[in-house]
């Protein structure tokens, strides 16, 4: 790289750490050490030259020895909310954006969030373990956190209205038919009629990872069933065949306060800003390095040498907490932004798992047919930079499984990219990215596994580029970008969406 050496001057002092800066700054109006003047204005190239696997790497590491924090309460490494190994990650991102001087403001967004947990659970119908049952996330345990005993009741239409339940649910096991309205209102239409056990079956063959949302006092034990699992049973229950039952869970749904940490640039106009994000917090079951440490880092990276270079738009970065428990973190921000504010952020980029071992290049099918004006121009220069790398991309559902949502809903562009989570590689995805067909894009999603072995360097730089190219291409200028409107929701996403983070809500 070749700078001017007032420039790599800059350069080695943001190296050597700001905080000894201020040392200097006696001959000069800033605090970094000399005027904001002698800094070149923003250039993509510059920045994502600046990006290096080792310092992703050297900062995987450290998240691996925080997300150890978490050991002594779950026995293993784990960064989930309320874990010492979150706030150890919080304390991280904070202290390393603080170490970048004034060149940006941080800010702490406390918010209430709940966290489920469940330890053991059981569905036995008739005489057969229902071996597809899986309890919704932020289901409350059966009561006493002792197995109940049932009838299975089949509750007609999909138990949106209370209508739809008999009054023979009471004191049994509601029998319910996934669609049309949430789980978390089927849950409680279910316990207001006295069930002491609701059982969501699917309307495809496939089982159901789902979530009851916030979580409601008249929620029952909620388990989600395959249609598959489902079918048999309800033929005998229309031919008015009873089904003794056992539901059984042991959990708990807690509430604690955690942090999204908010940093934004001083220089740059503050009515503009483009805003990127990705989430702090790993599930509880591991330490989450690619899921997401790989986004944070990445994000933490573009924040630290951007420094280096003046912006004309405001840069404002996100690392969301809860995201894992339903994208809590973002949706509080968003739902907490006076109008005004609103309108002053032009587009959101979501980063969300930059790293996966058998990855692929997917890019958010955010078009604008469905979404904020500005979300397909996002989507295309993602398109544009794959392309002139030379590399291949596929495009993925922009379905509500990451913290663009709350953007979205609230009339904010938004976009993103990733590298893939559960999902099988095709044959054709491994003719276009190599790694292995058949198997998950990240074997170790949402698993203990999601250690510092569990990222792919090259697709972890490569990623971490376009982020930064994202970063200056919009620091730079709007230029051609769509002007922001209302912040009205849009209702063809509503429809269409299904998710709320990683589970299905409805
Ligand atoms: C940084 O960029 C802004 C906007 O282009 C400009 O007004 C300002 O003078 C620049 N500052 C420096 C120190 O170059
Ligand atoms: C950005 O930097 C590269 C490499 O230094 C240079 O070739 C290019 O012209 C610069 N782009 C702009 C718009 O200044
Ligand atoms: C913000 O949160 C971080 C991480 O928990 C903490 O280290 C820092 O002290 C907090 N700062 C303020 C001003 O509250
Ligand atoms: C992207 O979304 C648009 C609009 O919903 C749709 O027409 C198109 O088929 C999608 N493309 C892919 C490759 O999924
Ligand atoms: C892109 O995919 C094609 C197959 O569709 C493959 O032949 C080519 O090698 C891939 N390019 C790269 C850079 O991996
Ligand atoms: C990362 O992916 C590239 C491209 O598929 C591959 O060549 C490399 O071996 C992978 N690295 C690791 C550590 O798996
Ligand atoms: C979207 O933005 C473009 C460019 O600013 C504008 O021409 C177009 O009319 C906008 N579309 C809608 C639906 O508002
Ligand atoms: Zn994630």
């Amino acid at each position: 790289m070749v700078f001017f050496s007032g420039f790599a001057l800059c350069a080695a002092f943001a190296g050597t750490g700001a905080l000894q800066i201020p040392l200097l700054s006696s001959h000069n109006q800033a605090p970094l050490g000399h005027p904001h003047g002698s800094k070149p204005v923003v250039n993509s190239t510059e920045l994502q030259d600046l990006i290096s696997g080792d310092r992703l790497m050297i900062r995987a590491k450290k998240m691996y020895e925080i997300a150890k924090l978490g050991e002594e309460e779950y026995n293993h490494p784990t960064r989930v909310i309320g874990s010492a190994g979150h706030i150890g990650t919080l304390s991280y991102i904070y202290e390393e954006i603080l170490k970048l001087g004034d060149y940006y403001d941080i800010s702490n967004q406390t918010f209430p969030a709940v966290s489920g947990n469940v330890f053991e659970s059981r569905l036995v119908l008739g005489d057969q373990v229902a071996k597809s049952a899986a309890p919704m996330g932020l289901t409350p345990p059966t009561k006493d956190n002792e197995p109940v005993h049932g009838d299975l009741v089949l509750v007609e239409n999909e138990g949106c209205q209370s209508t739809d339940f008999p009054d023979s649910v009471a004191g049994n096991i509601a029998f319910i038919k996934r669609g049309v309205c949430p789980f978390g209102t089927k849950s409680e239409n279910a316990g207001r009629k006295g069930a002491v056990a609701a059982i969501v079956y699917n309307y495809e063959k496939d089982s159901v990872a789902g979530t009851l949302g916030t979580p409601s006092p008249y929620h029952v034990a909620t388990f989600g069933l395959s249609g598959e699992e489902a079918g048999p049973v309800i033929e005998k229950l229309e031919k008015k065949k009873r089904f003794d039952s056992i539901a059984y869970i042991d959990a708990e749904v807690s509430q604690i306060n955690t942090v999204n940490i908010i940093a934004q640039t001083t220089e740059g106009d503050a009515d503009n800003c483009v805003m990127l994000g990705a989430h702090s917090d790993s599930v509880a079951e591991g330490p989450g390095i690619n899921d997401d440490g790989s986004g944070s880092i990445s994000l933490i990276e573009v924040a630290t040498q951007l420094t280096k270079f003046n912006v004309s738009n405001c840069v404002r970065f996100a690392w969301w907490a809860g995201e894992e428990e339903g994208l809590l973190g973002s949706d509080y921000y968003v739902a907490s932004l006076p109008e005004e504010e609103n309108a002053k952020i032009r587009l959101f980029m979501d980063y969300d798992m930059m790293a996966s071992p058998n990855f692929a290049y997917q890019i958010y099918n955010a078009t604008n047919a469905l979404n904020p004006n500005g979300s397909e121009q996002l989507r295309d220069l993602y398109i544009e930079w794959y392309k002139d790398q030379g590399l291949n991309y596929t495009f993925i559902p922009f379905d509500g499984r990451s913290d663009y949502d709350g953007f979205i809903r609230n009339g904010i562009p938004g976009g993103g990219i990733a590298t893939g989570a559960e999902g099988i590689k095709t044959k054709k995805e491994e003719e276009m990215f190599g790694g292995k067909h058949g198997s998950w894009f990240d074997p170790c999603y949402h698993q203990l596994c999601d250690d510092v072995g569990n990222v792919n360097v090259t697709a972890w730089v490569v990623n971490t580029r376009l982020i930064a190219h994202s970063v200056a291409t919009y620091a730079n200028s709007f230029k051609g970008f769509p002007e922001r409107t209302k912040s009205v929701a849009s209702s063809a996403y509503e429809k269409d969406v299904k998710y709320h983070g990683s589970k299905l809500f409805i």
